[in-house]
């Protein structure tokens, strides 16, 4: 036990179910704030199951004012890790207002939370599609701003509410001023090698990775490449794979950032974290055939809109200042991918 608690919300999903074994392995005492939206409590058994460490858990939304408060009061914790949110881009299109009030206005509630229970220590998950478009493929942090849809919006909105409540803390310092890791994730993919959590999402995946795996065993008939015409090697599009056990391994390079003396009092910062370097959609797919030995039935269809033809991250800042980055392979996320959907193909049940 290093005795500090980190309050995780959204902790039951994907990436915040891995995070929470890394956080456990690592010695914190864990606290998760979920409401079930798009993810089920079995995640969180399993996070024991694998642990053999037992985490808090409140099934409460972080709209909900009261009960975050509450929350704060029993459990103290000292930093946050803010994964709660919706995260589906058509979704976000269709409902808009879905969006801001669940990803801004929840945001808008937490700090409002945390600044009253002078809990001032925060990683945030941003996402690389807060970016604008281009001429380069390769993302430094630098880079103008521009999401083109409501869901990357909302994470845009969220950096800016972030940075203004650094900045307030310049104005009228105070004893506990805000420290904040922003962190834009490119494409997270893969499991825990235990095969026991991994990505559940709801009915069709709007994501590359699940839909193949769906293939691969038999729930999806047949994959559509979005595309072969783009300016990239086979003419697919290329992204940044990352593996979520390497992605949630940088939330614990961020508290430790956040706690020491290098990241100043006041600071928020942007960090990509990605791998450095893109594969293509057809890279994917021959990789994934090689490791089950399956045949992924795909055809080639029209782009979808708001695709890009290759984004990847520079992550060196990440390597410089949280002294973090990637270990796993494609090989490791793909096999890990294949584990987790042939020991759960119903997802968690
Ligand atoms: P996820 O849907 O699996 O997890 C999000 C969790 O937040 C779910 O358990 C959901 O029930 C919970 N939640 C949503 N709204 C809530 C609310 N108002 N109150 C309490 N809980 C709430 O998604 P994920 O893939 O684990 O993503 C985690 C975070 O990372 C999200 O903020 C997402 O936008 C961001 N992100 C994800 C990706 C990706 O490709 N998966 C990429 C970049 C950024
Ligand atoms: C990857 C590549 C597709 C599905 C999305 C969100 C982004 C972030 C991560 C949260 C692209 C191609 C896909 C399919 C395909 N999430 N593809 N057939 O679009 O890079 O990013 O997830 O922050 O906000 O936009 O990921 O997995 O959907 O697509 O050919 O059925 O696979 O065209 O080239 P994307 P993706």
């Amino acid at each position: 036990m290093n005795n500090k608690t980190v309050l995780v919300t959204g902790g039951a999903g994907y990436i915040g179910s891995h995070a929470c074994i890394e956080l456990l392995q690592a010695g914190f005492k864990v606290v998760v704030v979920d409401n079930l939206s798009n993810s089920k409590p079995e995640s969180l058994t399993r996070v024991q199951q694998i642990t053999g460490k037992s985490l808090s858990f409140y099934q409460a939304d972080i709209r909900d004012k009261q009960a975050l408060t509450e929350i704060f009061a029993k459990e103290s914790p000292d930093t946050v890790i803010h994964f709660a949110g919706l995260k589906a881009v058509g979704e976000s299109c269709e409902q808009p207002q879905l969006y801001y009030h669940n990803n801004v206005y929840g945001t808008l509630v937490l700090t409002e939370v945390m600044s009253q229970a002078n809990v001032k220590q925060l990683v945030f998950s941003s996402s690389a599609t807060v970016y604008g478009e281009s001429s380069c493929p390769q993302y430094t942090e630098d880079f103008a701003l521009g999401a083109i849809n409501p869901y990357g919006r909302s994470k845009a909105m969220i950096e800016d509410i972030l940075r203004d409540l650094s900045a307030a803390d310049k104005i009228s310092p105070t004893e506990s001023p805000w420290k904040i890791a922003l962190l834009r994730y490119f494409n997270p993919i893969g499991a825990h090698e235990s095969g026991l959590i991994g990505e559940d999402p709801n009915g069709i995946p709007n994501n590359l990775m699940p839909y193949v795996a769906q293939v691969a065993i038999g729930k999806l008939t047949q994959l559509s490449v979005f595309g072969d015409d783009y300016p990239t090697r086979d003419g697919t599009g290329i992204r940044d794979y990352i593996h979520v056990v390497d992605l949630v391994k940088g939330h614990i390079n961020a508290i430790a950032a956040l706690n020491s003396e290098k990241f100043a009092a006041g600071a928020c910062k942007a960090y990509n974290l990605g791998a450095g370097r893109g594969y293509s959609v057809l890279e994917i797919i021959n990789a994934f055939e090689k490791v089950t030995g399956k045949t992924i039935n795909y055809k080639i269809s029209p782009r979808r809109a708001g695709d890009l033809a290759e984004c990847f991250a520079n992550p060196d800042l990440a390597l410089k200042e949280l002294d973090w980055k990637v270990e796993k392979t494609l090989d490791d996320m793909v096999t890990d991918t294949w584990n987790w959907q042939t020991k759960n193909p119903q997802g968690y049940i």
